[in-house]
Parts: structure tokens; C-alpha cells; sequence
């Protein structure tokens, strides 16, 4: 970690010092700063607010908000419900993962990218769906993939 990122993490966590029941906005607020939290972090907070790692990593794994690895740019989730399934979401997936070069649930080393499968987004009219950070993009068809991506490259 640098030391500009250190004194950014110290900051954000003397925000909440002795504040009871404020652990997931601190690791919200952390999220938010750094795109992820590392194993570092996860200890300094530990430290400095005198609460169990163990609890720590607990709520931040619960929160799909959260993230504990380092994340991409942009984050592309591709919709695996079953109406999306139905109007060939597995294609897109292929596709996608063919053109970044990665499985889903992992990151471009470029850290552009992060791609991940998800469940229905309920909007199942306009599927087969992806959500490129908060975009939903409908009709989705597996020409459409590489158009997609350019736009956030
Ligand atoms: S199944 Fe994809 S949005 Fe519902």
C-alpha cells in the first residue's frame, strides 16, 4: 500500500472510531475509496477500531457489495437467470470471457475488467441482459459483445 493510500485508509477509519455498529458503513466507505479492501486494511481496521479480523472478514465476505479482491474498472455482470438462460445468456458469457480472455469471477490483468455471472436482475423482459457498472444493456446478443466492451475500453 502506498503512503498516499495509507494515510487515505487511516483517515477513513478514524471517521469511526468508537462508533458502535458502524462497521459495514466503515467498510462501505473503504469499498467505495479503494474498489476492494485488502488484507492489510482488513488488519489495520482490526488494530486500530480493537475488533476481531475474524468478525471483520465475516461481514465484508457477507457483502456482495464488497469486494476482498482487487477489482476491475468496470464491472461486467452477465445475467444467468433462467429467461436470459432461455434467450442464450451462456453464449454471451462465452463470448465475453473469450474476448477479455478470462473466466468469469476474474479480473483483465490490465484491471480494466472484472466479469461475473449473476442471477436474475428482474428485468427479464429485456434479456438476455449485462450490466456494465450500473448500464443495463438488453437484447444482448453475442455480435454485440465485442461493440460492448469497446465502449468502456
Ligand atoms: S433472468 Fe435475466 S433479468 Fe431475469
Amino acid at each position: 500500500m502506498q503512503d498516499n493510500e495509507h494515510k487515505r485508509l487511516e483517515e477513513i477509519i478514524d471517521r469511526y472510531d468508537g462508533q458502535d455498529g458502524s462497521l459495514i458503513q466503515l467498510l462501505l466507505d473503504l469499498q467505495s475509496e479503494f474498489n476492494w479492501i485488502s488484507k492489510d486494511a482488513l488488519k489495520e481496521i482490526s488494530e486500530k477500531l480493537k475488533i476481531p479480523r475474524s468478525r471483520i472478514y465475516r461481514i465484508a465476505s457477507f457483502y456482495e457489495a464488497i469486494s476482498l479482491k482487487p477489482i476491475g474498472k468496470h464491472k461486467i455482470s452477465v445475467c444467468m437467470g433462467t429467461a436470459c438462460q432461455v434467450r442464450g445468456s451462456q453464449t454471451i458469457l462465452d463470448r465475453t470471457e473469450s474476448k477479455l480472455k478470462i473466466r468469469q469471477g476474474e479480473t483483465t490483468p490490465d484491471m480494466k475488467f472484472t466479469l461475473k455471472r449473476v442471477n436474475c436482475m428482474g428485468c427479464c423482459a429485456i434479456g438476455p441482459v449485462i450490466v456494465v457498472d450500473d448500464d443495463y444493456i438488453g437484447r444482448v446478443t453475442s455480435d454485440r459483445v465485442e461493440r460492448i466492451l469497446k465502449k468502456y475500453d
